[in-house]
């Protein structure tokens, strides 16, 4: 497949307040962030032309940002302005949007506070992460060797780019054995995630997610779970060992990219797609088009 690079594309890209040509919207190399890891990015979906969740979206990167001590100057309505500008500026029905704030070249060193914070939006179609058969058998996933970080030695909670740099070693390590994504344990050795989504089995008719208080806890995922017990779903929010992962009927990972990713292998162990995870992946496509979710049990 062709790879079409992500800066040499048609369009236009919002970037501090204003829309720019997308081959025009480029960093100096000194660009603190780059250097430092210090980005705090979201991935948000449009469906139809509306954007899912903006407001959610756009909170959490507020929120990010103050964790970050980031001085980002953009208010929620100005960001949720910058995404829907994004979208329809490059006329985006299903698609994506990869809002960025980093800190700019003004400094450079770890210390930074009057490095310039600054704000971008990008749109692009997009419409589907994963694919045809890998949706109906479920992804392969394997165990990586690395776990994420305790809330006392990195910002678990916030969506920043530093954290993703095992992310990305995960996945390809994962990808070189076959797999389609890395499963990560935190740093007591508990169920987590995967690199850039949540984590759902399915157990005796319920749901068990892991408790998401060393990593993100993702807007899908609080949709899923309001969306389950809507649907007269039982939802268990727990600690998850990876031993227990052998008792669970079906898995499915959530997220804004990934939507409802069933999961049919785990290290090497086989699952079945089954029928509470194809309720809830057709649920959530109504729901995120504007549909009401009916009641299964
Ligand atoms: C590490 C990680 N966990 C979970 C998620 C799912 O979050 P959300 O549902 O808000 O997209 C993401 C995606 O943003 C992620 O990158």
């Amino acid at each position: 497949m062709a790879l079409i690079p992500y800066d040499d594309r048609d369009g236009q890209i919002w970037m501090d307040g204003k829309l720019v040509p997308w081959r025009d919207c480029k960093l100096h190399f000194l660009t603190h962030s780059l250097h430092y890891g210090g980005g705090i990015f979201e991935g948000v979906r449009c469906y139809g032309g509306k954007i899912f969740k903006l407001n959610e979206h756009s909170q959490r990167l507020l929120d990010g940002c103050k964790t970050m001590d980031m001085k980002i100057e953009y208010t929620l309505e100005q960001i949720n302005q910058a995404c829907i500008d994004a979208v329809r500026a490059n006329n985006i029905t299903d698609g994506y949007l990869r809002p960025l704030a980093w800190r700019g070249a003004q400094q450079i060193g770890v210390s930074a506070p009057l490095a310039k914070v600054h704000l971008a939006v990008a749109a692009w179609d997009w419409p589907q992460y994963y694919k045809g058969d890998l949706l109906e058998k479920g992804i392969s996933v394997m165990t990586s060797k690395w776990r994420r970080p305790a809330p006392d030695t990195a910002p678990v909670h916030a969506k920043a780019s530093g954290l993703y740099m095992i992310c990305t070693i995960s996945k390809h390590a994962a990808e070189a054995e076959g797999c389609n994504d890395a499963l990560m344990l935190d740093y007591r050795g508990h169920v987590a995630e995967l690199t850039s989504a949540n984590l759902f089995m399915v157990k005796d008719g319920a749901l068990h997610t892991p408790t998401p208080d060393c990593f993100l806890n993702g807007i899908t995922r609080q949709t899923v779970i309001q969306m389950a017990e809507d649907m007269g779903l039982k939802v268990h929010v727990r600690t998850i060992l990876p031993e227990d992962l052998k008792t669970g009927e079906e898995f499915f990972a959530t997220g804004t990219a990934a939507e409802i990713t069933p999961i049919g292998k785990i290290d090497g162990v086989e699952y079945k797609v089954g029928p509470i995870t194809r309720k809830i992946r057709e649920a959530y496509s109504a729901l995120v088009r504007g549909g009401a979710v009916e009641k299964v049990a």
